[in-house]
C-alpha cells in the first residue's frame, strides 16, 4: 500500500490505541476513595443559576468531582435519570467543546435537547431583549446553557428566569463550568489534594500562561483554585504585560490565601511546576485576540517529569501537537472529563441526583 493509499484509508489507519497520553493513567476512582458521598451540598444546587465560580465552596466541588467521577467509572448510573427534561442549549458564540460536552452529558443522562447556535435566528434579530426571551426559555425548558459575548447577558436573561440557568462562557468575565473541568482534571491526578491538610512536600505549583481579566477561562480557573490555597504553594501568572488583574481580583485570591506570583520568563520556571495551564486565545466581542505568543510549549520544553499540562482549547501554536502522545498530555483528559462534570452538575440543578447515588462504582479501565 503506498503512502498515498493510507492517507486515503485513515480508518484503516487509525491507531488501535489512542494517541493522547492519558491512556490508562486517569484516575476517577483513586478520587471516589478520597470523597465520602454526601448529598446535601448537591441538594443546594437545585434550580440554583451558575453564572460565576465564586458561588462554589469546597464541599460543593467535591461532591460534583465524586458524582462526576461516579458518572466516568460506573455506566449503570446513567438510566436516563433526566428524561422528560428540556435542555435549551443556547449558544451565541462559537464554541466546540462546551456546547457539545453539555449537549453530550444531557443526552447521556436521557433529556431532550433545543439547541439555538444563531442569535439570529431568534427574536434577538428583531430587538427582542434577553429579558424576554429568558421569560419564554421559562416555558421551553427545564435548563438553560448560555454562552454570549457580553459580559451582561447571562445577568440579562437571569432576570426573566424562573428555570436554572448555567453560564457557558460570557465575554471576558467567567467560565466556570471550563474551571469545574479543570479542577476536575487536577484531583484526578492528585486526589490528595483534596484533604483539607496537605502536606508541604506534596504541594504543587501552578504556573497559568494567560490574562486573568481578559480570558474568562483562567478567571474562573483562579477562584476556584482559590478555594485549594492549602495545597497549592504558588501560583505563578506568566506575563510580559502590565494590568493582568483587575482593580481586586489579584486581592480577592489572595484573600483566599492564595499564593500569586507574576513572571515574564515561562522557560527557567518550567522545571519546578507541577501544573502549567496555558492558553492565548481569548474572545471578545465578535473575533477573538491571541495573547502570550511568545510563551509556547513543545515536547522539549524543560516540563517537571510527572508535570501535567492543561489547556481549554481551541489550541493554537502555543501547544505543539507532539506534547499529545507525552504522559504531559492531561488537555484531552481535561476535556474528555467535562462531559462527566457537567453530567454531575445538570443533574443537581434539575434534582435528579436521587436517582444516581448510591450506586457501587466499577471501573471501566
Ligand atoms: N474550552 C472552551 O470553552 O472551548 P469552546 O470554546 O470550544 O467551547
Amino acid at each position: 500500500m503506498t503512502r498515498n493509499d493510507e492517507r486515503l484509508n485513515p480508518i484503516l489507519h487509525h491507531p488501535a490505541q489512542p494517541k493522547d497520553g492519558t491512556a490508562g493513567i486517569e484516575r476517577p476512582l483513586a478520587l471516589l476513595d478520597h470523597i465520602a458521598e454526601d448529598p446535601r451540598p448537591l441538594l443546594e444546587l437545585v434550580n440554583r443559576p451558575i453564572v460565576s465560580a465564586r458561588q462554589f465552596d469546597r464541599a460543593t466541588l467535591a461532591q460534583i468531582f465524586r458524582l462526576a467521577a461516579q458518572f466516568e467509572t460506573t455506566p449503570s448510573l446513567v438510566q436516563a435519570p433526566l428524561s422528560g427534561k428540556i435542555l435549551i442549549s443556547a449558544f451565541y458564540e462559537p464554541s466546540t467543546r462546551t456546547r457539545l460536552s453539555f449537549e453530550s452529558a444531557w443526552h447521556r443522562l436521557g433529556g431532550d435537547i433545543m439547541s439555538i447556535t444563531d442569535r439570529g435566528s431568534t427574536g434577538i434579530a428583531k430587538g427582542e431583549t434577553l429579558y424576554d426571551i429568558g421569560e419564554m426559555f421559562n416555558n421551553y425548558g427545564d435548563v438553560v446553557v448560555l454562552r454570549d459575548n457580553a459580559d451582561s447577558s447571562v445577568y440579562e436573561m437571569l432576570d426573566g428566569l424562573r428555570i436554572p440557568i448555567v453560564n457557558a462562557g460570557n465575554g471576558v468575565d467567567e467560565h466556570p463550568t471550563q474551571a469545574l473541568a479543570d479542577l476536575y482534571a487536577i484531583f484526578k491526578w492528585r486526589p490528595e489534594l483534596l484533604a483539607d491538610e496537605v502536606a508541604p512536600e506534596q504541594r504543587i505549583r501552578i504556573g497559568v500562561v494567560g490574562v486573568p481579566n481578559r480570558m474568562r477561562t483562567v478567571r474562573s480557573l483562579l477562584l476556584l483554585l482559590s478555594r485549594y490555597a492549602p495545597a497549592i504553594d504558588e501560583v505563578v501568572v506568566f506575563s510580559r504585560d502590565e494590568g493582568i488583574f483587575d482593580e481586586g481580583q489579584r486581592e480577592e485570591l489572595q484573600e483566599h490565601g492564595l499564593s500569586i506570583r507574576t513572571c515574564e520568563e515561562l522557560e527557567p520556571e518550567l522545571p519546578g511546576l507541577d501544573v502549567v495551564y496555558i492558553n492565548a486565545i481569548a474572545w471578545v466581542g465578535d473575533s477573538f485576540e491571541t495573547h502570550g505568543m511568545h510563551y509556547a510549549l513543545s515536547a522539549a520544553s524543560p516540563l517537571k517529569p510527572g508535570a501535567i499540562i492543561l489547556h481549554p482549547l481551541a489550541r493554537g501554536d502555543e501547544l505543539a501537537v507532539d506534547l499529545d502522545a507525552t504522559p504531559h498530555n492531561w488537555y484531552f483528559a481535561q476535556a474528555r472529563g467535562a462531559v462527566f462534570v457537567r453530567m454531575a452538575l445538570l443533574t443537581s440543578l434539575v434534582n435528579r441526583i436521587g436517582q444516581v447515588m448510591d450506586a457501587p462504582a466499577q471501573s471501566l479501565l
